[in-house]
């Protein structure tokens, strides 16, 4: 049996196995081994139960501010570097650790009926976040909003989900149900139009409404129909293969989705 210093040790052992230099975290309390060599006053209870993983513009600020309207549920403290979202799985921040991570979230008071979440709207389009966020939380729930790519495009150009955006209510039951979440909060009583914003915003007592800031829930104009119509073919690929995916995950098709397999190009 050969060995080396510590030093020589890892440079030989990383030789041996590149693809290990770069450090998959996993959940210490999922195995045994682990557990045994994690600090007494460590907890495994502040992780999250699910994800909202984005895309941008898709409606995510507004997700993200009704689903703290529930009383079961809580969001990571903000970080004031990346607009509140944590942006662990997508960034460098994941070489800083899983402690770095849990510093985030609060410590649940219940752990079967406290339901922690996070929101990066950025996760959905990065390559490393799967493999990364399976390895430490291979349970949550993951929730993601879908809305026309082509409305998406013409919302970064000003610099916009669309069920979401109309029927916020409807939305939130269905998020509620998926999420196993209790007690039932209703939102069709806690969200009210306000037509000044052209929203749904909260309702405040005494009738006052609250809502998004000004950057979400822009107004400008209806989109030409030339740019429409380029959008619509651009992304028709994008979107045959999200039709491909949803079926295979058996999760029904958005309508505007629907729509636009249905265009000839
Ligand atoms: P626009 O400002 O282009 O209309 P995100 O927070 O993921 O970046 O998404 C921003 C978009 O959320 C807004 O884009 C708006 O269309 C949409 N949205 C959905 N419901 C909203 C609400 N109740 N208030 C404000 N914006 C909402």
């Amino acid at each position: 049996l050969h060995t080396l210093p510590p030093l020589q040790l890892a440079h030989k052992y990383f030789q041996l196995f590149p693809e290990q230099r770069n450090p998959l975290w996993q959940n210490p309390c999922d195995d045994k081994r682990h557990k045994d060599i994690w600090s007494k006053e460590k907890t495994c209870d502040r992780l999250p139960k699910f994800m909202v993983i984005g895309p941008q513009k898709t409606g995510t600020t507004a997700l993200y501010l009704f689903l703290l309207m529930h009383p079961s549920i809580s969001s990571n403290f903000p970080s004031p570097k990346t607009y509140e979202e944590v942006q662990f799985f997508n960034t460098n921040n994941y070489h800083k650790g899983i402690d770095w991570y849990m510093e985030f979230f609060p410590v649940p008071s219940n752990v079967s009926t406290d339901f922690l979440f996070e929101k990066s709207a950025n996760y959905f389009p990065s390559e490393e976040t799967p493999r990364r966020a399976a390895a430490l939380l291979p349970k949550a729930k993951i929730i993601t909003l879908l809305i026309n790519p082509s409305d998406r495009a013409y919302s970064w150009y000003q610099v916009h989900g669309h069920q979401l955006r109309t029927d916020p209510a409807a939305v939130m039951d269905e998020v509620q149900k998926f999420l196993g979440v209790t007690p039932h909060f209703n939102y069709s009583q806690a969200l009210t139009f306000d037509p000044q914003k052209g929203f749904w915003c909260q309702l405040l007592e005494g009738g006052k409404t609250k809502c998004l800031g000004k950057s979400k829930g822009r107004k400008y104009p209806p989109m030409e129909p030339e740019a429409r119509a380029y959008l619509s073919r651009y992304y028709r690929e994008h979107n045959v293969e999200l039709s491909k995916l949803l079926h295979r995950l058996g999760q029904p098709l958005p309508s505007w989705l629907r729509e636009e397999l249905q265009k000839v190009s």
